[in-house]
């Protein structure tokens, strides 16, 4: 059932920081995955590039390494590692300076798809943007690839974006969310304008609420000082949830073309409420008692005074026609009982119960797993099995996609595979457009600054559990209740 394997075109891409984290954990095992899965022409080259000194050898040992400790996710025939290998080589060059750069732009292979992938600190982006110029690299068939975090509110965003138009067309720049690359995301449009089941209800008339949840059970480690200056709200609601609002609310495209689809869900942004401030709740994880490995955010935070949220909820509104009046609940924590993401679209009950009121309140939710197991659920209301009268049950019609996809479910892409290929590919559906980052900062930045100049501080809440007491009560005071958050 796993799709045919489509190989792209012969390209250069230079992963600017390929001796990074990013580039050990993500890149560089999705790069071996699809080369295993036969995806990468011969004549694809790799080339990291960082200020390390290394040869081509010593980079291919690095990599061995990073896909030993970070497993290629499946089982390849004896020599692909090396055949990859050959594709790998490596290049010093300072992103500040001028060493290694006339030696990369001599090594770029005339008319193959050319990609620069900006795995460095985003104060990088500029020099590197500017030094590619320079040298000869930022033409049309040029294309770069950014991470997140794309500003850190919308003056730092604008900024970012005025620098890159400054050598790059808009249809040039790739800026990755990787919650956009997984299946069931993708899956989440196809379920919504492939089947006429679905979009007939999918809107105010018969959603009661979504409720969108990422859940992680890690706290801030070594990130402790990173995260403090931005927080839940900017490392993961401005960007991940936001596009996952975006997509389970957005208006059907007219066709499924980058622009089109991205159109829509800057319409979504557009239409959001400003946020009243009883209508958010921020936390902070306290140490685990018994547990000395596992301290709160503030020992973590190094500032025994911090404000910053671990944790986050929010009732968010739509003003637009399909949505008005259904609210949208979003929470992202650490620290949280279980590492779980999942979108929840939870129906009306029936205008009338037939069976009256011992049959129970039942209703049907339409679930969204995003991880772990990703795949989507829908509960329906049955009779319970047996002679026991017309009693009520609620069954999950299941649709996990290791279930459907039998043995070979292990074989789908994940979420870095897909989009560096589509890079490649030169798709920007699952990217996100300047227009879109700019406005979801714009909806952000007074949120923040609400808090800020309230002097708000987070409610502290217990390691392990599903966030603090008053994120509960978001919910409970309009009658609704959060999902369990479960692995
Ligand atoms: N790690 C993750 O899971 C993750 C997830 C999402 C987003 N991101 C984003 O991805 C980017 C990279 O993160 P990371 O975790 O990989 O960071 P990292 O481990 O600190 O790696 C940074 C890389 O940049 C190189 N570098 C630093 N200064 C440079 C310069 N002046 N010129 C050229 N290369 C330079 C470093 O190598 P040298 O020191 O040898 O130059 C290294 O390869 C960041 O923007 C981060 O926010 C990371």
């Amino acid at each position: 059932m796993v799709s045919r394997v489509i190989p792209v075109d012969e390209f250069d891409l230079v992963i600017f920081g390929g001796t990074g984290d990013l580039a050990r954990r993500k890149i560089l095992p999705a790069l071996f995955r699809r080369f295993c899965a036969g995806q990468m022409e011969r004549g694809a080259r790799i080339i990291g590039a960082a200020r390390s000194e290394m040869d081509n050898e010593g980079y291919r040992e690095f990599v061995r390494e990073a896909l030993r400790e970070f497993g290629t996710g499946r089982a390849c025939e004896e020599g692909t590692l090396e055949g990859f290998c050959k594709t790998l080589s490596y290049i010093t060059v300072d992103a500040r300076g001028t060493d290694g750069w006339s030696a990369l732009a001599a090594m770029m292979k005339p008319g193959v798809v050319r990609a620069f992938y900006f795995s460095v600190g985003p104060s990088l982006f500029g020099d590197l943007a500017e030094r590619l110029h320079q040298y000869g690299m930022a033409d049309a068939d040029s294309r770069i690839v950014v991470e997140k975090p794309f500003g850190r509110d919308l003056a730092t965003a604008r900024a970012l974006n005025d620098t890159l138009a400054l050598h790059f067309d808009e249809s040039q720049i790739y800026r990755i969310d990787h919650y956009l690359g997984k299946e069931t995301v993708q899956n989440l449009m196809a379920v919504r304008f492939g089947n006429m089941l679905f979009e007939p209800l999918w809107n105010a008339q018969y959603v009661d609420h979504i409720q969108i949840t990422v859940a992680e059970t890690v706290g801030v480690g070594g990130r402790g000082e990173y995260y403090d200056r931005s927080g839940a709200m900017r490392d993961m609601v401005q960007n991940h949830l936001m596009q996952l609002l975006c997509l389970i609310a957005m208006e059907p495209p007219a066709k499924f073309d980058p622009d089109a689809v991205r159109d829509e869900k800057l319409k979504v942004i557009r239409a959001l409420d400003p946020v009243p401030p009883e209508d958010i709740v921020r936390g902070q994880y306290l140490a685990e008692t018994d547990d000395p490995d596992k301290p709160g955010y503030l020992a973590h935070a190094e500032n025994p005074r911090s404000k910053t949220e671990s944790f986050i909820a929010m009732r968010l509104a739509i003003s637009n026609w399909r949505w008005k009046g259904t609210p949208f609940y979003l929470r992202t924590g650490k620290r949280l009982k279980a590492r779980t993401s999942e979108i929840a679209v939870v129906f009306k009950d029936t205008p009338h119960s037939i069976f009256g009121p011992e049959a129970g309140r039942h209703r049907n939710i339409l679930t969204i797993r995003l991880q772990p197991n990703e795949g989507m659920e829908l509960g329906v209301t049955i009779k319970e099995p047996g002679p026991g009268g017309m009693r009520l049950i609620d069954v999950p019609l299941d649709m996990s996609f290791a279930e459907a996809l039998g043995p070979e479910a292990e074989e789908v892409p994940d979420a870095y595979e897909r989009l560096i290929m589509d890079v490649i590919r030169g798709n920007q559906t699952l990217f996100m457009r300047g227009d879109e980052v700019e406005a979801a900062w714009a909806w952000t930045d007074p949120l923040i600054e609400g808090w800020e100049a309230r002097g708000d501080a987070p409610v502290p809440y217990e390691s392990g559990s599903s966030g603090p007491e008053d994120a509960l009560m978001l919910m409970h005071r309009d009658g609704r209740r959060w999902r369990e958050i479960r692995a």
